[in-house]
């Protein structure tokens, strides 16, 4: 009956047609020969070629050719700090609290907006060639961050970072995030939402998060923070307050406001239950953890107890790279080896880790982390045939975790807009670009005689 209605009617044209590629997905797993039609910001409907609607919906715009290619949901990078590619490479082989305190900080504290900018949208760039289509970003200066992400064309969720030694200076960056939630919340079609981010338990006060949960909840905004990253952080914690880090989160109202927890490398039994039973999402950050010699989250246990953990990069001063696919590789092979068991998170879960599980670890899933009818049309295309390490190929899941790089990334659509296009971001002068992080980049680290 349905049909015969809508047959009398004439069918809606869908700006956006992708055909004929292998659909990889979370939610759909594999669908081979697939149709993605998108308004095309949205959605339309998605599944086999063979299954289309034709009475219902027709391609009427741009018609993509995808066969032999992968298309999979845009990749949701669940923590970094964008801005700091200007550190990229300056500071390795240390550990984080010498790292932080001897080599970041002093640099940090030269930083000015416009180095952000610039910083922030050199990683928009890297992070969209590479099938990221959205990151979540605890920094300074994030409206200059906002500014680079709506220009690369991506998409993200921003923190203004905070601190609180105990001078009151929390207050004044307290101020400025309240600030940048009224201006950026949902803004450039909501491609940008906020956050507020204290920086970690070690580096504010008991009473200074209690008042950002306290002023999140009145604002309705999530909160994004560093929870457990070493043993050295859980020690200043126990030392302080005689408590974890999630137990200090928990006790001052900051997990029940929606929380994003970054790393939760060093977490008890105890506090994955505080996680579970508070719902805060985890950014589980592989590379970062391993090159700051952090240590290997327990995510098996995190997920076998309920916690979303989605994947993250880190900042590129501590990760180098800002890309996913070397992020889920490492999320599975390590857990694999740590638990000294080889069927130890699969591939698809590693996969979902970075899609879905990302996305909903940001309280974003109603709109990204995988394609489905309705959701943002926040798309990837990966040609196995412009990189060798995906020749052959078989389980589709397997090829994009264990064997796929940014390399094979062919076009990226954000909200249904072609942003990356033979395998290169169209939106932005990246010459221009290169020049200028070059340049601030030998600035901000110059020694000073
Ligand atoms: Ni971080």
């Amino acid at each position: 009956m349905d049909e015969r209605r809508a047959a009398a009617s004439p069918p809606l044209e869908a700006a956006l047609a992708i055909e004929g590629a292998t659909l990889v997905d979370p939610e759909l797993g594999v669908v081979e020969d697939a149709l993605l039609l998108a308004d095309p910001a949205r959605i339309l409907w998605v599944g086999a070629r063979s299954q289309a609607p034709a009475w219902r919906l027709r391609p009427a715009g741009e018609r993509v050719g995808a066969r032999g290619r992968f298309l999979m949901p845009g990749m949701v990078n669940a923590h970094s700090h964008a801005a700091m590619t200007l550190m990229r490479g300056y500071a390795d082989d240390l550990s984080l609290m010498p790292w932080l305190e001897t080599r970041i900080f002093p640099v940090e504290a030269r930083l000015r907006p416009e180095d952000t900018y610039w910083g922030a949208l050199l990683a928009a760039v890297e992070m969209l060639e590479a099938g990221v289509t959205a990151f979540a970003d605890m920094y300074f200066f994030m409206e200059e961050t906002a500014r680079a992400v709506v220009e690369a064309g991506g998409r993200a969720v921003l923190a203004r970072g905070m601190v609180e030694p105990g001078d009151g200076s929390g207050e004044r960056a307290l101020a400025e995030a309240e600030a940048l939630f009224r201006d950026w919340h949902g803004a450039a079609g909501g491609r940008i939402r906020v956050m507020l981010g204290p920086h970690g338990v070690y580096t504010t006060t008991r009473a200074f998060l209690g008042r950002v949960a306290e002023r999140a909840a009145a604002l309705g905004a999530r909160v994004h923070i560093h929870l457990s990253e070493n043993d050295d952080e859980n020690r200043r914690s126990q030392a302080t307050y005689g408590k974890s880090p999630a137990e200090v989160c928990a006790e001052t109202g900051l997990f029940q406001v929606g929380c994003l927890a970054a790393h939760c490398v060093k977490v008890s039994p105890r506090d994955i239950e505080l996680l579970a039973e508070h719902r805060v999402g985890v950014a589980h950050n592989p590379v970062s953890n391993l090159k700051l010699a952090s240590g290997i989250a327990p995510v098996v246990e995190m997920r076998r107890a309920g916690v979303t953990v989605g994947l993250g990069t880190d900042g590129a001063a501590s990760t180098n790279r800002l890309e996913m696919f070397e992020e889920m590789r490492l999320a599975s092979v390590l857990q694999k080896v740590r638990l000294d068991d080889a069927s130890a998170l699969p591939a698809r879960e590693a996969f979902a880790m970075a899609t879905l599980e990302s996305a909903r670890a940001l309280g974003w899933a109603d709109e990204i982390g995988s394609l489905e009818a309705g959701k943002a049309c926040d798309a990837v295309l990966v040609d196995p045939a412009r990189s060798p390490a995906l020749w052959p190929h078989f389980d589709p899941f397997s090829a994009l975790v264990y064997s796929a790089e940014p390399a094979a990334v062919e076009a990226v659509w954000v909200a249904g807009r072609k942003v990356v296009e033979d395998g290169r971001v169209r939106t932005v002068d990246v010459e221009r670009l290169r020049h200028e992080v070059t340049r601030r980049a030998a600035f901000l680290t110059r020694e000073e005689g």
